[in-house]
């Protein structure tokens, strides 16, 4: 009999290293974010959405001349071919989520597409442009579709995030409101080995191609534990309603045991550095609409950050807790953040297929088996 080596399983992959990267780095205990170099705080103050996908898709900051044919690329892409639209059209209003319209949409540029199997850098290159340029005007698209509003096309010359809130709302957006969306994308634009940056990678790993890549990792962004969290977070506010509520709301929570979402991470075990920027540039926003959903927000903070349970637990407000009023300041719906958590994360995503691509090796893990062993067959009737 072969005796088995003791196996040591890691569930949910915590703490394993299974790669390096050159796109961002999480130091969890100190509330660092590092992309490429440089440090969160300082992109978020300076850097545009454009920039910092070049950044990641070149490996350095572009210079005027390279900002301008990168912004004049990404916005001469941003028009959906007929089949896309149609398919948009088609999804049911009523029981469609924008994530899934989007995942679908995503998947289906890849029809018409000769090219779509090839996964050399150039190629790569040409579609992420393709597919990052065209996801606002999906969003945009099927969220004014199943209101019945006309379907507003993108313009030339506006940048990404204006584009998309001129796109969703058919009026320029203010300066506050494009900057603000601006922030946001630059703050969620990647963020180290997430749930669906390692789904996108274990499907390049196959060689499979960069639109299959990107329409795992919108599957995987999907769900509520990952880009969901924001959507469910602004559910919480709303259904809290007024920052009096907010003591009894989470005491009600907690007896329950339920999650408070927009809170918690793998990783930080501290504040977040992205939650700082997103809260201010909320605050901006609350003086210009209903204040409240940015005093409840910050009231329910103040009160998780006073449990001993949260305290024990090292849970602060993660990136979603103050994304959630910020986007919905910006008049976006509830199920549609994670699509905007889509906008700015695929350009993380599209770094890391390229480093897969440029040195893959295929991701197949092993597993412990622990079903019956030694069974004999039993005929049908016997069973
Ligand atoms: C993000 C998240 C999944 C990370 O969790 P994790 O590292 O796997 O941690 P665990 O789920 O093992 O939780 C550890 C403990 O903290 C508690 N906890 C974690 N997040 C919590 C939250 N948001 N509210 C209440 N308790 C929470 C768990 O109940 C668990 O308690 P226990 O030790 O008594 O069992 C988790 O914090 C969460 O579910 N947060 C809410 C959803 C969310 O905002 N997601 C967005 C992430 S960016």
């Amino acid at each position: 009999m072969v005796v088995e080596a003791q196996v040591q399983v890691h569930a949910g992959l915590e703490g394993v290293v299974v790669a390096q990267t050159r796109m961002s780095k999480v130091i969890g205990e100190e509330g660092r974010l590092i992309y490429a170099g440089y440090d969160i705080h300082d992109l978020a103050e300076h850097a545009t959405f454009e920039e910092v996908a070049y950044m990641f898709w070149y490996c350095c900051l572009p210079n005027r001349r390279q900002l301008v044919s990168f912004e004049d690329s990404l916005r001469s892409r941003r028009n959906i071919p007929f089949h896309v639209m149609d398919l948009i059209r088609s999804a049911p209003t009523t029981q469609s989520h924008p994530m899934s319209v989007l995942r679908t949409a995503v998947s289906a540029l890849a029809l018409g597409d000769p090219g779509s199997n090839d996964i050399s850098q150039a190629s790569n290159l040409r579609r992420a442009a393709d597919i990052t340029a065209k996801i606002p005007t999906i969003v945009a698209a099927h969220d004014r579709n199943r209101k019945g509003l006309e379907v507003i096309g993108p313009r030339e010359d506006l940048d990404h995030a204006s584009n998309f809130l001129y796109m969703l709302h058919g009026r320029m957006p203010s300066e506050v409101e494009s900057r603000a969306l601006n922030l946001y994308l630059v703050l969620l634009a990647d963020h180290e080995f997430n749930a669906s940056t390692f789904s996108a990678r274990v499907t390049a790993s196959t060689q499979s191609d960069i639109f299959s890549a990107i329409t795992s990792a919108l599957g995987t962004l999907k769900g509520p534990a990952h880009g969901g969290a924001a959507e469910q977070t602004m559910l919480q506010i709303l259904e809290i309603g007024d920052p009096d509520n907010v003591e009894a709301w989470y005491r009600a929570a907690r007896a329950q045991g339920k999650r408070i979402y927009g809170m918690g991470h793998r990783v930080y075990k501290t504040q977040d550095p992205r939650a700082v920027h997103l809260q201010r540039a909320t605050a901006q926003l609350a003086e210009l609409g209903d204040p409240r959903w940015y005093q409840i927000a910050l009231k329910l903070e103040q009160v998780a950050r006073e449990d001993p349970y949260m305290i024990e637990r090292k849970i602060y407000c993660n990136v979603d807790f103050y994304s959630a009023p910020l986007l919905y300041y910006l008049g976006i719906e509830p199920d549609l953040f994670t699509c905007i958590f889509a906008m700015a994360r695929v350009v993380g995503w599209i770094g890391h297929l390229l480093e897969q691509y440029a040195d893959n090796r295929l991701i197949r893990p092993r597993s412990e088996y622990v079903g019956p062993a030694e069974l004999r067959w039993v005929p049908i009737d016997e069973r």
